[in-house]
């Protein structure tokens, strides 16, 4: 059941912090701190390259695993929505890693895409909720989130159990491929285990981000932004508002605004930017300043350092516990995801079960 929440949707972004703690317990030695992965029928050491590739959040959540396979384990990754991979037919070096994200374990483009990659010789990584599923059948090696069940159609806490999964999958990566001293690698773990209670406060803005949905609900075209990890939580954002509340939402990248989408700003288009303190906060805030002087309204997603700085500049300001760069996207995916939740219940819509949609894609 709902547990007395209204709706399975809101249950779920409840379940964050547990569902975080539980995915990292399965790949964290609690004694020694390190990432332990189950034994993979290949060497990460030596993967040429890793092809990702899932279908919306779960693709969104690839993105972000994309940042941290480059950065934290120096591993190239390409990457495509399924529908376009199966059709792409990149050529692959056998010996690859082909990396899949799905919930379900059933969509129909994952899948195909997964069998054109085992077709290439591709070593087949799937990070899967469902773990009695298709894909999971056709896998050399699955890694588990332990979300429990996804009730609500729009995924939720599936997509804060994958980027767990994934944050470890690339600092084991990091480790073998010599990337990663042991400090280093200490140092992300303790961010990551740093998460379910920093996630918990996060439920702490929902007043805050009430006050974001009131806007929100009132406007036909939302424009999302972020920078880097932030970029997919941006994407994520959009493609949640536009499920559960039918509001037409973008996301872009902060620095292509000026290339196109800043014709689009005014008082009627709210801007809403996920910007977290770090290496790229400045950039963004630059882009939300050029916004600000066209006349858009800003309704920003940071952390407690950043919003010292942001206060002056957008409208509203939600500030959830600051965590460091690596972590951050899992973190402030929550009041994104939380924020379309608020924009539904304004609008009244079927939160749950959002018209036309499945949970499960299993057809082309
Ligand atoms: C978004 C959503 C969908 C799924 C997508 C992939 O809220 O629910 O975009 O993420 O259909 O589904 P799975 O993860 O089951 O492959």
């Amino acid at each position: 059941g709902k547990d007395g929440y209204r709706h399975y949707m809101e249950k779920e972004l409840h379940e964050h912090p547990v569902v975080i703690g539980q995915t990292l317990q399965r790949l964290i030695d609690p004694a020694t701190r390190r990432v332990v992965l189950p034994d993979l029928p290949f060497d990460l050491a030596s993967v040429p390259r890793a092809v990702v590739t899932a279908c919306g959040s779960a693709f969104y959540a690839g993105m972000i695993g994309r940042y941290w396979l480059e950065s934290v384990a120096h591993l190239p990754v390409d990457i495509d929505v399924a529908s376009e991979m199966r059709y792409r037919d990149p050529p692959l070096t056998p010996g690859g890693m082909g990396l899949l994200i799905s919930q379900s374990g059933e969509t129909a483009d994952t899948l195909a895409a997964l069998r054109g990659m085992r077709a290439q010789r591709q070593h087949i990584l799937s990070v899967l909720n469902v773990e009695q599923s298709t894909m999971a059948r056709e896998s050399d090696v699955v890694l588990g989130t332990a979300a429990g069940p996804e009730i609500s159609v729009a995924s939720t806490k599936a997509f804060t159990a994958q980027l767990s999964v994934l944050a470890c999958l690339a600092i084991a990566a990091g480790r073998q491929r010599g990337v990663l001293s042991s400090d280093q690698e200490q140092a992300l773990v303790a961010s990551l285990l740093d998460l379910p209670s920093r996630a918990g406060e996060v439920f702490d803005q929902s007043d805050a981000i009430r006050e974001m949905a009131a806007v929100i609900a009132g406007a036909r075209d939302v424009l999302y932004l972020g920078r880097g990890s932030s970029f997919p939580v941006a994407l994520e954002g959009a493609l949640k508002l536009k499920e559960v509340s039918y509001i037409h939402a973008e996301a872009y990248a902060a620095g292509e605004m000026k290339h196109g989408p800043i014709s689009l700003i005014d008082q009627t288009v709210p801007i809403v930017a996920t910007v977290p303190s770090g290496r790229l906060f400045e950039k963004t805030l630059s882009n939300l300043q050029e916004a600000r002087a066209r006349g858009g309204r800003l309704m920003v997603f940071t952390d407690t350092q950043g919003a010292e700085r942001l206060r002056g500049l957008a409208e509203i300001v939600v500030a959830i516990p600051t965590v460091d760069e690596f972590t951050a996207p899992v973190l402030q995916t929550i009041p994104v995801q939380m924020l379309a939740y608020e924009v539904a219940l304004l609008k009244g819509t079927d939160v749950d079960q959002p018209r036309n949609l499945a949970k499960s894609v299993t057809v082309e």
